[in-house]
């Protein structure tokens, strides 16, 4: 079994999302639930970004002791200096630095030749590395990347110190297989690859950042970056709750674990959801509201009969308390008693067929039956005796 390192972004990518500003003693309380759902490394801001961010990366980086906490910069010297203020107090200062290098953002953003990246990227990663004992460097747009420019470069930044190399599908714009290939290419045509850990950072523009990130892992990643919820700039990054689920129920397939403790997880997609305030989609997967409800007769009479008919992640292995069956027009008869007994609304089974009946009359005219329209059809079916 492999074991993966979790890279949680969400205090720094995940807060680049639109409409969401934590301030410090917010970004304080989600690192802490962050170290107790056992994350590895926690990107706690931009320091040279504002004077907030570099005062929350400082606190996160004095006080954190329980995973490595790093801050993000570009590949400029004055960024670095200020990355170094705030992290030099930690464990172990750990740097993310970054360059573009796709031809799109080279011609348009950076302005630069592939000789002056690298130039840059190679100047930026010698002068982190005389005092950061950890550097990560990322290729931003790795993914729209020419593939012999981006060993070349990655070659490059290893020789100039850099210990872990970030792949960023910086635009959501990779598939599975192509993302797989990346590493692939990497493995093949990098002398020393094998010195540095490799991670993956998707975006989920098209809906597929989970799926690449496994297949970085499937292609030797050992790093995975995310964010709780899966927020983050645009349609957000990989959902770290959804990975080291998939990782931990499909182990038999993927053969790889993480160090996440799972029962944290309810908390915490709870907590970065308050205090972002970014509702979690009622049918997003682990954390969802709907994630483990069951509304179909067929569905819930499974249940009841046996959970792992239709559930393959028991609702207890994330935080929650149990799954839930919810009543409505497709509900059977088996989960309409069930929730009477439940509520201790005891009815002779001869009375069933015809309250049954009443609900789901009721059930086709409303979304949802609630435990207090079932309560109300007990009540007026004995007064009306
Ligand atoms: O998406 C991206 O490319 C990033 C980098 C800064 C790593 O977030
Ligand atoms: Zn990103």
């Amino acid at each position: 079994m492999r074991r993966i390192k979790i890279f949680d972004t969400t205090l720094r990518d995940g807060e680049q999302s639109a409409g969401v500003n934590l301030n410090h003693s917010e970004k304080l309380e989600i690192a802490r639930q962050l170290e107790r759902l056992g994350v590895d490394i926690i990107e706690a801001g931009f320091p040279a970004a504002s004077k907030g961010d570099f005062a929350s990366v400082k606190e996160l980086s004095d006080t954190i002791k329980g995973c490595s906490v790093t801050g993000l910069a570009r590949a400029v010297i004055s960024d670095i200096d200020r990355a170094w203020e705030a992290l030099k107090g930690g464990e172990e200062p750990r740097l993310h630095i970054f360059i573009a290098t796709s031809p799109i953002h080279r011609k348009y953003k950076l302005k630069q030749t592939k000789e002056e990246v690298i130039e840059t990227a190679v100047n930026a990663v010698k002068y982190a590395a005389e005092r950061f004992p950890v550097i990560q460097w990322s290729a931003e747009d790795a993914c729209r990347t020419e593939l012999p420019f981006l060993a070349e470069i990655v070659e490059e930044v290893i020789a100039a110190g850099a210990k872990v190399i970030n792949i960023p599908d910086t635009v959501g714009y990779i598939t599975p297989e192509e993302y797989g290939a990346i590493f692939q290419y990497l493995h093949r045509n990098v002398p020393s690859i094998g010195k540095v850990e490799l991670s993956t950072h998707c975006h989920d523009d098209l809906g597929l950042a989970i799926s690449n990130t496994l297949a970085g892992i499937q292609n030797g990643a050992s790093q995975v970056e995310g964010t709780i919820n899966g927020i983050g700039e645009r349609a957000g990054n990989a959902a770290l709750e959804e990975l080291a689920v998939a990782l931990h129920i499909r182990k038999d397939h993927f053969q790889a674990s993480t160090g996440m403790n799972l029962k944290e997880i309810s908390r915490t997609s709870s907590l970065v959801s308050k205090l972002t305030g970014l509702t979690v989609p009622a049918n997003k997967a682990i954390v969802g509201r709907n994630a483990f409800a069951h509304e179909s007769g067929i569905h819930q009479d499974g249940v009841l009969k046996e959970k792992t008919t239709y559930e393959i992640i028991s609702p207890e292995l994330v935080g929650y308390r149990n799954n839930s069956m919810v009543l409505g027009k497709h509900s059977g008869r088996h989960a309409f008693k069930n929730r009477l007994n439940e509520l201790g609304l005891n009815v002779p089974d001869e009375d069933i067929s015809r309250l049954f009946a009443i609900f789901k009359e009721l059930a086709d005219r409303k979304k949802e039956m609630t435990d207090e329209d079932l309560a109300a059809i007990i009540l007026e079916e004995s007064l009306s005796k």
